[in-house]
């Protein structure tokens, strides 16, 4: 059966809980969500893939191999989203796997290991984790996470996997044995503007850069705006955007030239015009394929919050929220894919990725990974306006399936 990447696209975008912007927003768990993998699973269905469910809600679909022993070769993305986000992020490498394998079948190959589709859950923080469908495979969640992590209404991952149908006392049953995979290669939107710059085709991602994520509490006092004179105040706020002025600098400033720093949330309380802040919370994002420049940078943040907070009189909490490694790609899956690549003809080069991936989870546990990098217009994403041109998407299918012929053959 014919299959039409770009048209698929289109259909999943339209499972949609976005109200107020253009986006899509589909988060993990939803009944949007759940009705838009359900379709997906009908798509890896006409495939001729079986798809199956795991305990958590990992999306699964199998080309069995000749060989049933040999370990397999996975791909797969996600296909949830960010808050009013764009349509290419994950879902073009669940439906462009979708393609590749469609692609594979048309050319009659008969592979020796199964190929085996993923569409992992809850790739966006939802839960202020990202990742939790991969790390559930991973191993990296226990029974009591599930109740840990919550979403910004407070709803736990256990009752969001309840509510879809999932038992999390099943959490286990997710669990992957890296030695039953010989290679996980996800094709992905840049989601930077690295390709667009250079003109070539395709990324073959070398490494992974990986976040240290940390909430910072800032407790000074609230006060009457207009009757508490600036010498009295102790203004979590100000002290906050201290801080968030001084990771700037510190990501800059780093030795390694690819640290990054976001505050990406801030509340405030009490939040009135004419109250000031007793209370603001920050949730910063630092990432780097430098693991030592990156804690570098991490540890000069919280030297600088505490003396922040000591000359304001504010007191600083520090949680952490997520703390990853970052990941080296294993040869022979880059080497798969920049063959793949020049077998086409078709421009590539090797980079790091800046954002994290499924990949990144299952390489840190031992699995062989590797990337393939479609270029994003502008370098835009988590964004409405996220876009790549159709023929630069089937460029990375073709790339993927000639990718996952020699990694199965
Ligand atoms: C994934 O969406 C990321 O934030 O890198
Ligand atoms: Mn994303
Ligand atoms: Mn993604």
């Amino acid at each position: 059966m014919a299959f039409d990447l770009h048209a698929a696209i289109g259909k999943l975008a339209g499972f949609n809980d976005e109200r107020a912007g253009t986006g899509v927003t589909r988060e993990v768990y939803t009944p949007t969500y759940r009705r838009a993998i359900a379709w997906v699973a009908d798509r890896m269905r006409e495939a001729g893939l079986e798809p199956r469910f795991d305990a958590v809600g990992n999306l699964l679909g199998r080309w069995p191999g000749t060989d049933p022993d040999a370990p397999v070769v996975m791909t797969g993305s996600h296909v949830d989203t960010t808050l009013d986000a764009g349509r290419f992020d994950g879902v073009a490498g669940v439906l462009g796997a979708v393609a590749a394998v469609h692609r594979l079948r048309a050319e009659g190959v008969a592979l020796r290991r199964g190929i085996e589709v993923v569409s992992f859950a809850g790739e966006e923080p939802r839960f202020g984790t990202g990742c939790v469908g991969s790390r559930a495979m991973a191993g990296g969640l226990g029974r009591a996470d599930l109740d840990r992590l919550t979403d910004r209404d407070g709803v736990s991952m256990a009752a969001a996997l309840t509510d879809a149908g999932f038992d999390p006392g099943a959490l286990g049953e997710a669990r992957l044995d890296p030695a039953r995979v010989h290679a996980f290669v996800e094709l992905h939107i840049e989601q930077g503007a690295v390709l667009e710059t250079t003109g070539d085709d395709v990324g073959v991602v070398t490494a992974i850069a990986a976040p240290h994520d940390l909430r910072l509490t800032l407790r000074g006092r609230a006060a009457h705006a207009g009757a508490t004179p600036m010498a009295l105040r102790r203004d979590a706020l100000a002290g906050a955007a201290e801080i968030l002025v001084e990771l700037e600098r510190l990501a800059r400033a780093s030795p390694s030239g690819t640290t990054v720093g976001t505050v990406g949330v801030l509340r405030v309380e009490p939040g009135a015009v004419n109250v000031v802040p007793g209370r603001a919370e920050l949730e910063v994002d630092v990432r780097d394929s430098d693991l030592e420049a990156r804690e570098a940078t991490v540890r000069a943040l919280l030297d600088a919050a505490i003396a922040i907070g000591a000359h304001r009189g504010l007191e600083v909490e520090v949680a952490e929220m997520v703390r990853d490694d970052p990941v080296r790609c294993a040869p022979h899956v880059v080497e798969a894919v920049a063959a793949a690549a020049a077998e086409l003809g078709v421009a590539a080069r090797e980079m790091t990725s800046g954002a994290y991936h499924d990949a990144m989870v299952l390489g840190a546990a031992g699995v062989p990974v590797g990337m393939v990098f479609v270029p994003s217009r502008g370098g835009v994403s988590h964004h409405p306006d996220e876009h790549t041109d159709p023929d630069e998407l089937d460029t990375g299918v073709a790339v993927l399936a000639g990718a996952l012929r020699r990694l199965a053959a």
